[in-house]
């Protein structure tokens, strides 16, 4: 230093030094220009960090925004330089555990990322005010509505750059992630019922989001055995447990760990039970008329509860209209070999001649036959009336 200092006191030597510092002065300004460029391209982002950002750079060549560079969207927009180098450095760490192998998977878990991404990283270049959103057909979406509640882009276009549909993932522990352009997302804070944990509730009336001519009643609903009246109803009832253990997994999930959220703090997508999305849960207690499943004491006590009101029973155990009528579904259970829809007790000889006696006494006492064939026609109308 004492070297370099002489050197400018010096007037011999002073010309040299005062070229040789600006050489230097142009090579660190040279340097860190390179730098801060460099890491700024595409390529600094998903080659040499290729370990990292392997699945990550897979998604942002399928999406819309390849022509995009990376840190319009991931780095401060207009930034000072000062804030840009900052934003380097504090990346920096990082370059460890991409070196050693040692970072944390799945990456950017429940998509942190887009709760903590504003919206001047998507305003800096569409400018809703005077953009006419065409959606594709069957959606209608009201942009001002969610931004004049603070509800940011990211809260729904969380894929936008990066979407995951046709990607395979290959680094071991990655995961995809929810895609929040869907119903089930929008029902974070819409909803059917008007209950949500949402802090900004909305409509969940089908007609706010879709269009007259939309074909509301899902495919799914058009599978074999989704419900079919006196037939196979179990394809909704396997879907619905289906669902409902699904969402109580994600409801247990542990919450997001969030540092800067600009976004809404949702609950997740996985937790919206996809029924409730499009039924109000009357929908299926007024069809089922109790709680499902029955309780585990059924075996014992349903003749009472089936007996007084058969109407609740029918809809799921009768094999056909003519057996929804009165206790006659109980002989589904019964009397298997029975024909729906014939009084039982007109046709049980049948069953007896060709079966024989030995399964009736399973269910029945000794004595039970001879209530009506011993005592005579009077005693079996006096059976008949009391139970
Ligand atoms: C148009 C804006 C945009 C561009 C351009 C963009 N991203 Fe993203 N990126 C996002 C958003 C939004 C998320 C949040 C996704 C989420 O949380 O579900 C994200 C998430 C990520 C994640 C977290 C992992 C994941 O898939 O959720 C990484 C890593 C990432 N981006 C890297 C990149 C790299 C590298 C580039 C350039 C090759 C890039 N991004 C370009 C918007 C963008
Ligand atoms: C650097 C400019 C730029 C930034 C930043 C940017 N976009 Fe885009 N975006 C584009 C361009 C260019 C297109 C393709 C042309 C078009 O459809 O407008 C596009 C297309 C889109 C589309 C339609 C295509 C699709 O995949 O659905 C949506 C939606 C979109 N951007 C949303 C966003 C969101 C949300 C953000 C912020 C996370 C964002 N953009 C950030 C430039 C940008
Ligand atoms: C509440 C959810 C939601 C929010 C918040 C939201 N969008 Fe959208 N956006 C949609 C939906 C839904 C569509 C229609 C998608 C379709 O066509 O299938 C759409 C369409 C668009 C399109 C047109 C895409 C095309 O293909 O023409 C752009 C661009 C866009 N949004 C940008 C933004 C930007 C920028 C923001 C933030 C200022 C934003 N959106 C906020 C849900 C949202
Ligand atoms: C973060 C919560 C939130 C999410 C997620 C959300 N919305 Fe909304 N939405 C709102 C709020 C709040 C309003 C305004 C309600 C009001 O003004 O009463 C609204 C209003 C709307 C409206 C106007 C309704 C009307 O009565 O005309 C439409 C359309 C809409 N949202 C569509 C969507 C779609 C499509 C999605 C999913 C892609 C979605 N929203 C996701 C909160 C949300
Ligand atoms: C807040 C906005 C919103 C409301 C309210 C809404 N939807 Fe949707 N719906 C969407 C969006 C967004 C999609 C497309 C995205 C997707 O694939 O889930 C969709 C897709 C659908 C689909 C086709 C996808 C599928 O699951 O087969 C059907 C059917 C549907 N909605 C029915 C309904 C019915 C019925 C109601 C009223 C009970 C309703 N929607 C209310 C936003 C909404
Ligand atoms: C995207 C909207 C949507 C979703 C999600 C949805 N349904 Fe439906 N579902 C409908 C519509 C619309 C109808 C016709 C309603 C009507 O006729 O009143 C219907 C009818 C039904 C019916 C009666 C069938 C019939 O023929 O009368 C059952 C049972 C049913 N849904 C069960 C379910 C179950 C269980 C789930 C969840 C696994 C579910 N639905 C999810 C929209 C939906
Ligand atoms: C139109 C009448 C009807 C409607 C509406 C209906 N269900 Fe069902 N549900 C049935 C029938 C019939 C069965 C018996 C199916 C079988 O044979 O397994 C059943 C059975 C079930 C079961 C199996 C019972 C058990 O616990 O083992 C579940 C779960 C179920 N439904 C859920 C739902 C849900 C959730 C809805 C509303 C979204 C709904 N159902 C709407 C008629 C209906
Ligand atoms: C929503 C449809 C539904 C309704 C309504 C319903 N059940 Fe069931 N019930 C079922 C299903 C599904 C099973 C299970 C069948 C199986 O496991 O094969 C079942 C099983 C039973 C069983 C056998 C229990 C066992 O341990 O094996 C009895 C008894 C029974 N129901 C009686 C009734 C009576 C009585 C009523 C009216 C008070 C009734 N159910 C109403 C769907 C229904
Ligand atoms: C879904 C099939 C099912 C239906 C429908 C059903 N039962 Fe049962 N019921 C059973 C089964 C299973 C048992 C237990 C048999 C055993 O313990 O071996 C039983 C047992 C009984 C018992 C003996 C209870 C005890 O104390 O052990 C009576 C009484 C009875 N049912 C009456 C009825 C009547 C009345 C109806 C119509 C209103 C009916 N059941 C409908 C399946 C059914
Ligand atoms: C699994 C148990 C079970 C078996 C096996 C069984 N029953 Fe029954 N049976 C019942 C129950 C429960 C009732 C009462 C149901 C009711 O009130 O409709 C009943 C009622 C009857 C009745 C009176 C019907 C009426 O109209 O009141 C006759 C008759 C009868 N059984 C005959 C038979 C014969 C014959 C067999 C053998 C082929 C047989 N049962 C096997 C459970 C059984
Ligand atoms: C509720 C009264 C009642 C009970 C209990 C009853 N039966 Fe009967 N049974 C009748 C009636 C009524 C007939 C005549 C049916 C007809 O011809 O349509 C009959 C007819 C018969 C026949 C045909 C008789 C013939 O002469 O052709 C046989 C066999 C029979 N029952 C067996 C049984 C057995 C076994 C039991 C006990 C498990 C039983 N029944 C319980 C009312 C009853």
């Amino acid at each position: 230093m004492r070297r370099i200092i002489g050197a400018f006191k010096n007037p011999a030597s002073r010309p040299r030094a005062i070229i040789w510092s600006g050489v230097a002065l142009v090579g660190i300004v040279m340097f860190s220009a390179v730098s801060v460029i460099g890491t700024s391209v595409n390529w600094f982002c998903t080659d040499p960090c290729h370990v990292v950002h392997l699945d990550n750079t897979k998604t942002f060549e399928a999406g819309s925004h390849v022509q995009v560079n990376c840190v319009s969207c991931h780095e401060p927009v207009n930034a000072n330089p000062l804030v840009f180098v900052w934003k380097k450095l504090e990346v920096a760490p990082d370059l460890i555990p991409t070196i050693m192998g040692t970072f944390d998977l799945p990456m950017n878990k429940g998509s942190y990322v887009a709760v903590e991404m504003p919206d001047i990283m998507c305003t800096q270049c569409h400018a809703l005010e005077n953009r006419d959103v065409t959606p594709s057909s069957g959606i209608i979406i009201d942009h001002t509505a969610h931004s004049s509640q603070g509800v940011t882009c990211a809260t729904c276009h969380n894929r936008v750059a990066h979407p995951e549909e046709n990607v395979e993932y290959t680094l071991p522990g990655d995961e995809k992630h929810e895609n929040w352009m869907t119903m089930d997302a929008c029902f974070r804070c819409h909803t059917l019922s008007g209950e949500s944990e949402s802090k900004t509730p909305a409509t969940g009336k089908c007609a706010a989001c879709h269009p007259a001519e939309f074909e509301l009643v899902p495919t799914t609903h058009a599978a074999d055995g989704w419900y079919t009246r006196f037939g196979a109803s179990n394809g909704h009832a396997d879907a619905a447990k289906a669902e409902a253990s699904q969402t109580a997994e994600a409801m247990a999930a542990e919450p997001l760990e969030l540092k800067h959220a600009v976004g809404p703090v949702l609950q997740t997508a996985a937790s919206v039970n996809n029924c409730y999305t499009c039924h109000l849960e009357t929908f299926c207690s007024d069809c089922h008329g109790l709680s499902m499943p029955h309780p585990a004491d059924f075996r014992k006590t349903h003749s009472e509860q089936g007996l007084s009101k058969p109407e609740v029973c029918a809809p799921c155990h009768a094999r056909s209209a003519a057996e929804a009528k009165d206790r006659a579904f109980c002989n589904a259970c019964h009397h298997p070999d029975s024909k729906p829809g014939v009084l039982w007790r007109t046709q049980h000889d049948d069953v007896v001649k060709s079966k024989g006696i030995g399964e009736c006494f399973d269910c029945h006492g000794a004595m039970y036959c001879e209530a009506c064939h011993v005592r005579g026609p009077a005693a079996a109308e006096k059976y008949l009336r009391d139970n």
